[in-house]
């Protein structure tokens, strides 16, 4: 039986001012991030990318947790450092993700159920052993004409309960991340009741799974406009509508709320969580802060370009980044500070 703290832990990752980086890109999808610097996907490249991360002075600062993907938690510093170590040293909790992505799901074409759980418990055994304190699981929840269908909600939903009581059981706080996503041409409107029907979904199935909401923290998207949306909600809609949605489905137990950043750009994302945090100021049951992974990671990718002589001017990339987004988790952040 591991002996984490699963409380102290949960309250650790969003501790004020600070939130999580997501750096748990799959091989496929890191190679994605390298094709758009001309970087070959290398283990060694993948290894050279995360160090320069990790290393960035004063991480800690504003950045909580890191999640990461079972090559990276097995890697090292370039001075022999595990990863994990070199994270805790920081004060930075090493996270792990452990679902095996989301795959078709019978009978519903278009639509994806999350896979993983076969093995979980003793996937999840290895992992506390190798030093993870939290995990992340991601459904993905798509709208579309006629999408989602009621198939897939209840899927995902109960996936995401099952690896969260799998998870605290093994002693893991687990990140429950239904995504939503913000592609196609659908409105604010149709966002928000998607999100609201898989967000009380998603509450149903933990209980009913047992899951002790306290040693949770949930990953959502935020109730946005589609991409190809003609119609633009802006900035404080966005922020209103997403705390009244997630005020009408998550119980006030739950440790957190981290956001993902699923596709807006990176001032954005910091722009509408610190909306979210000035609008509800002395209002909200749970702390808001981020879990982005592009929304932190873009400036920071763009300046390294693989190149070591780069990895100074990368890491004050990072660096800005979580200070800015730190400050939008305090409400602290204007869009003049990203000059400074
Ligand atoms: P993005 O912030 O890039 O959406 O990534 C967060 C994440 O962890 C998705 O699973």
């Amino acid at each position: 039986m591991s002996t984490n703290n699963l409380a102290a832990i949960a309250q650790a990752m969003v501790s004020p001012g600070r939130g999580i980086l997501a750096a748990d890109e799959s091989t496929g999808t890191i190679g994605k991030r390298f094709d758009s610097i001309n970087v070959e996907n290398t283990e060694e490249h993948r290894r050279a990318y995360r160090d320069m991360l990790f290393l960035t002075p004063g991480m800690g600062e504003h950045i909580s947790g890191v999640i990461l993907y079972d090559e990276t938690l097995r890697q090292k510093s370039a001075d022999g450092t595990s990863f994990v170590k070199l994270l805790e040293k920081n004060g930075v909790l090493p996270g792990i993700k452990v679902d095996a992505g989301a795959k078709p799901l019978a009978f519903c074409p278009g639509e994806t159920v999350t896979e993983g759980l076969d093995n979980l418990p003793k996937r999840c055994a290895e992992y506390v052993k190798l030093g993870a304190k939290f995990a992340k699981w991601r459904a993905v929840i798509d709208i579309g004409n006629g999408l989602p269908s009621s198939t897939s909600i209840t899927a995902n939903a109960h996936a995401l309960a099952r690896y969260a009581a799998i998870c605290q059981e093994a002693g893991l706080v687990p990140i429950v991340e239904p995504e939503v996503l913000m592609d196609g041409d659908h409105d604010i409107d149709r966002c928000e009741e998607v999100t609201e029907w898989t967000l009380n979904a998603v509450y149903e199935a933990l209980y009913m799974n047992r899951v002790v909401l306290e040693h949770s923290v949930l990953k959502p998207s935020m109730v946005i406009s589609g991409k190809k949306c003609a119609k633009q909600a802006p900035v404080d809609e966005v922020a209103a509508r997403t705390v009244r949605t997630l005020k009408r489905t998550v119980p006030g137990a739950v440790a957190g709320i981290v956001f993902l950043s699923g596709g807006q750009s990176d001032e954005v994302a910091t722009a509408h969580l610190n909306s979210m945090n000035v609008q509800f100021k002395g209002n909200l049951p749970w702390p808001l802060s981020f879990s982005y992974g592009r929304a932190l990671q873009q400036p920071s990718l763009k300046a390294w370009k693989g190149q070591p002589a780069n990895v100074p001017a990368a890491q004050a990339a990072l660096a800005h980044r979580a200070r800015m987004n730190g400050l939008a988790a305090l409400g602290q952040y204007s869009p003049a500070l990203e000059k400074k």
